[in-house]
This record gives structure tokens, sequence and C-alpha cells, in this order.
């Protein structure tokens, strides 16, 4: 399959590029700029939710899953972008939002029965804190929301949702979407008695917001019949890629593989700044068959920030030499860290500073993004703009694209992690071996036969009999 060894660029819409001026990035904008996408040697785009929203979480809180909001554009847009895709070889993949409407969708009003309520909350918290039941004033009854209060989760055991969605994902697959990632998965089913979570009797697994981690979610997500949700998703959708975001511990994600291609790793995404737990997540996905590895996404802390600035390039190697999927979110090929913001106001639930718009050009005004003022200003630019990177060859740009270049070559490899020094990892794909260091005093390396592929800084590889102290390199 197209997917199996791809990179997937994850595009968040609003912060990519604008073309009309009003500093809010758009699909104009995403299909102008697919020449950069194309040039780092991915496979496909993930476009952030596109959908009408009223922006309680920025597209996540949806009020119509078959039409573009104004503010990117519109479907005629989309096809645009859609086409343009394909004539450079890139695969489309939208991302749909199965779990919950916005509270402003007119189904919430017309149709009560897609939701689920109860006549007093029970002890369920909501992802981002807080009782996750929200009061209707019209009915004096509660309605779920496992998300913001803006957004209300949708009754998946009722047969008409299950139509709508799904006939909704339907909709875009006929307009030539290559696939989905699938929001917010493991809350798409729950209890359909709403029993309370018992308090946690064990630290979590994945972090989370503290009130919410006070319980252990057995009721509240993942209800055993999420295996007919997903079934009916993949019964409509055909064989398009379903990526799964699904909040979970390896072990119990790879249960939603039975009607998903792939599941982010999130056992990944918080080890990086730990070697043994890295090698530990990269051992548990691989056994386990289709992980998603994230170098960043929207939701937290940019791979410079959580693994340091001084191990960012050497966890990126490893990753970028990982079988299955990764995925790139815009700005990680630049080295974008976290972006301090201007303003309280500039930070809405704390995300923001992942989102921070694109550095096309340092000469540009705004960086290139928008001839106006941008919907997010951070204090400074996350990083060099792509521009002034490309012609570095010492830039995180330039080594992106020397290790997509390597990628491309690992693809058809088998992979065997190898025995190595505490703080390293190592593994060999094949005829290349892959070593990294993220401690701060070199270590003796695994034998590797001595030519050097890749590095991840300059003369990181000059000696191979070494792993040097933040390092790594690739050598045959
Ligand atoms: C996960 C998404 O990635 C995140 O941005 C969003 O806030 C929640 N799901 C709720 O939809
Ligand atoms: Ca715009």
């Amino acid at each position: 399959m197209w997917w199996e060894q791809a990179v997937i660029y994850q595009v968040y819409v609003r912060s990519f590029q604008d073309t009309n001026g009003d500093g809010v990035g758009d699909l104009p904008g995403v299909t102008q700029r697919l020449g950069h996408i194309a040039e780092l040697g991915v496979q496909a785009v993930w476009l952030s939710p596109i959908y009408p929203s009223p922006n309680a979480d920025f597209g996540y809180d949806v009020s119509d899953f078959r039409s573009v909001d104004p503010a990117f554009g519109t479907l005629e847009d989309l096809d645009a972008l859609v086409s343009r895709a394909g004539q450079l070889g890139l695969k489309v993949l939208l991302d749909f939002v199965p779990c919950h409407t916005s509270i402003e969708h007119p189904w919430f009003r017309e149709h009560p029965d897609y939701y689920v309520w109860a006549d007093a909350p029970n002890n369920w918290r909501a992802a981002f804190g807080g009782s996750s039941w929200g009061r209707d004033e019209r009915s004096g009854r509660y309605f779920l929301h496992s998300f913001f209060p803006e957004q209300a989760d949708l009754n998946w055991r009722n047969p008409d949702v299950r139509e709508q969605m799904t006939a909704a994902m339907r909709f875009w697959v006929d307009r030539g979407i290559d696939g989905f990632r699938l929001d917010a998965l493991d809350r798409l089913m729950k209890d359909s008695a709403l029993r309370d979570d018992p308090p946690a009797t064990h630290p979590p697994e994945l972090p989370g917001d503290p009130q919410d981690l006070e319980l252990d979610h057995v009721h509240s997500r993942n209800a055993p019949d999420i295996g007919d949700a997903l079934q009916a998703i993949r019964h409509a959708v055909g064989d398009v890629l379903l990526v799964g975001e699904v909040y979970l511990p390896i072990a119990e994600a790879v249960a939603y593989l039975a009607a998903l291609d792939v599941v982010f790793n999130f056992e990944e995404i918080f080890a990086v700044r730990d070697a043994a737990k890295l090698r530990q997540a990269v051992d548990t996905g691989i056994r386990a068959g289709g992980q998603g590895w994230v170098l960043s996404n929207h939701d937290f802390s940019r791979l410079v920030t959580r693994a340091g600035p001084e191990n960012a390039r050497a966890v990126a190697l490893l990753l970028l030499s990982l079988p299955g999927p990764v995925f790139m979110f815009q700005g990680d090929e630049l080295g974008f860290g976290d972006a301090p913001m201007a303003g309280p106001e500039q930070d809405r639930n704390h995300r923001d500073p992942f989102r921070a718009p694109m550095v096309w050009d340092n000469d540009a005004d705004h960086g290139g993004f928008s001839t106006a003022p941008p919907w997010l200003t951070p204090t400074h630019p996350p990083a060099a703009g792509a521009v002034q990177q490309a012609q570095d060859p010492t830039s995180v740009l330039t080594f992106t694209r020397r290790a997509m270049a390597v990628r491309s070559r690992l693809a058809a490899n088998e992979t065997s992690l190898l025995p190595s020094e505490p703080g390293t990892i190592a593994l060999r794909r094949g005829d290349h071996v892959v070593a990294v260091n993220l401690t701060d005093v070199p270590a003796p390396a695994p034998a590797a036969a001595g030519t050097l592929v890749l590095e991840a800084r300059p003369g990181d590889g000059a000696d191979l009999s070494v792993i040097p102290a933040h390092g790594g390199w690739i050598a045959l």
C-alpha cells in the first residue's frame, strides 16, 4: 500500500499560507505551497479540519461535515488542491471528527437524539478539565462533552448518527480524498449505562489534564462496541487510508487496527527525552505494527522543545528511519520549537505555541505567511525561513531533505533493534545501521561497516566507532 512507508505532512491550514490578506491561512495557500511539500519527498498531506466551525477548538468543533469553512475557501478550492496534489504525486487526507459536533451544528437543536444525554451528571471528566457534562438550558438535561463544552458528543449507537457520519465521509471520498485522520477515537464509544469512572490507582500511561487523570477512564472511553463503530466507518469508506488518533497506550490502541490502517504511537511522542523509554516505545511499536511515528503535531510541544534542541536532530533521524508511516508537522522541517505568544489572548488553551505561522522567507513581511498581521503572533519567529534554510547546507531543512532521501532507500528493509549503551538507541535496517545518542558524552557504536550515509549534525559521522553526544548517524 502507498502509505506503508510514507511520510505524511500535516498542514495546520490556519497557519500555513494566507492568500487573501486576512491573516488566516487558507486552502489556496496550501495549493500554492504544495511545491514545498512535494520537494521534501513526502507522499501525502493531511489537512487539519477544514469544515465550518465556530472555532471553540479551531475546527475540531464542526458545524457542517460536508463543506469548507469560508475562512479557508470553498469546495472548489479543495478540488483544486486535490488536483494539484495529484499532479505532484501527493495524496490528500482530511481530518475527520466523528466523536462530537459543535453545539452550533443544526443537529444539536433538530436531532437531540443524536447526542448523549443524562438527567444528572455522573463523575466523568472532560479531557481538557472539569466535568464532561454541560447543562442544556432548554431541556434542563445534561449533554456529554468529552472535550470542550462547545463540543457535544455524538451517540454512535444511534443508527441515524452512523448513517449521517459515514455518508459525510463518503462525500469526501467521492471528491477524491485518499484517507482520513480520525479524531479522538478512544472517546467515540462510552459505557451505555454511564457508570462512574473509578479513582485512578496507578500512574497514567499517557499525560493529561490533572483533574481528568484523577479517574481511571474505564467507562468514559473505549467501550467494547468501539469495534462495531469502526467497522461501520471502514465499510462506508472502502480501502482509503484510515489513521486513528487513539489516545491510549500502544497495547490498547492496537485493537483499533482491526478496522484502521494506522494508529499514532503516543508513547513515542512522550518518550523523546529519555532514550530508554523511546527505545521501549519503538520496540513495542515495531512488534505491534500499524504504528504512525510522530515528529510533532498541533496538540503537544514541538519535537525541538519536547526532545530538547540538543537532541531534536538525533530523534528526527531515528524516527525518519523507522518502518511504518511517519507524520511530520509543518515547521518540523525547519526546526520549529514552541513559539511564545505575544499576549495571553494569543495563547488559547495553551496549544498556540505549537501552531505558529510558517516562516517562508525572513525578508518578507510576516515571514511570507501573509501580507496582514497573522491570526497568531509569536514574540519571535520559531525558526529561520525556508528560503534561507534551503541555501544553508547545515540547516534543519537541508538535513530533513537528506533524511527523506535516505528513508526512501530504507523502505524495503527488515528492522531489528541492536543492543546499545544506556542513553543511546541503535537499530539495523537491512544493511544500514542507525545510531543515536541522547546523552552529553560520546558512546561506543554498534558495529557499522564504515560508510557514512547521513549525520544528524555536520561532523557526527566523522568517526563511526562512536555515537557522538546528542548526535547520531546512519551508516552502511
Ligand atoms: C484531538 C485533536 O487533535 C485536538 O486538537 C482536539 O482538541 C481534540 N481531539 C478534540 O477534538
Ligand atoms: Ca486567508
